[in-house]
């Protein structure tokens, strides 16, 4: 497909080899705002904000996904396709489903399950397993062991409703699922499909196993970390 996309008016090149994708635009905005320097805005369509600038002299993008597998699939998608990006790093917000993690920690999702049905497009003989990209998952690690951070290496699940009926989200917790989100098992389908790099950091924002909740400022701090160690990733 001809870029412009029906989805991002960016023109060729005006994106970085790497793309950070939180879910929210506005904070796509943030990012961009406080960390990247000679930055220009290269996404406006549907608010689903996107910018290109410099981190320490190189250049990184930062644009918003959007909340669910389908809105960061078509996102990723013509970002890997269409305008030839190499690697995205989704940084996000997810529930805890592991006693030991607490808010403010983070989460380096090195695979994520699925409630949902987008990889049958594949039309596989079977279940694909949709993982992250190792060299990503090992330079995260250690960016987070020399920052101190707590953190856990593992499987997440994305799942497709956040207010769910059936109350089955805590079932994925038995098999060692560590928190859940919406959007990075699609992330790693269109990642894998396109031969391209993708991961996925999340910080723990809220418990389904303990009580706990975040103050505003505590949520704030957390998220710093993510960024940065996402834009040293980038
Ligand atoms: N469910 C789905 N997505 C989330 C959650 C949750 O509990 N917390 C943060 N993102």
């Amino acid at each position: 497909m001809a870029i412009p996309t029906p989805h991002i008016e960016a023109k060729k090149g005006d994106f970085a080899d790497t793309v950070l994708m939180p879910g929210d635009p506005l904070r796509a905005k943030f990012i961009a705002e406080t960390y990247l320097e000679d930055c220009k805005q290269i996404n406006s369509v549907r608010g689903m904000l996107g910018y290109t600038g410099f981190y320490k002299g190189k250049k990184v993008s930062v644009m918003g996904s959007g909340m669910g597998q389908p809105s960061i699939g078509i996102y990723s998608y013509e970002l890997f396709n269409f305008y030839d990006v190499k690697t995205i790093i989704r940084i996000g917000s997810c529930g805890s489903l592991d006693k030991d993690l607490h808010v403010k920690d983070l989460i380096i999702a090195m695979g994520a399950c699925t409630n949902g049905n987008y990889a049958s497009q594949y039309r596989l003989p079977g279940t694909f397993a949709p993982i992250a990209d190792f060299d990503l998952v090992k330079r995260a690690v250690e960016l987070c062991e020399e920052k101190g951070v707590n953190y856990k290496v593992g499987n997440i699940l994305s799942s497709d409703t956040f207010y769910d009926d059936s109350n089955s989200t805590l079932d994925w917790a038995k098999m060692g699922v560590l928190g859940v989100e919406m959007e990075s098992a699609a992330l790693y389908c269109n990642a894998a499909r396109a031969h391209k790099k993708a991961l996925c950091i999340c910080t723990v924002s809220d418990s389904l196993v303990n009580d706990e909740i975040t103050t505003s400022e505590e949520r704030r701090t957390s998220f710093t970390k993510m960024m940065e160690i996402a834009l040293e990733l980038a």
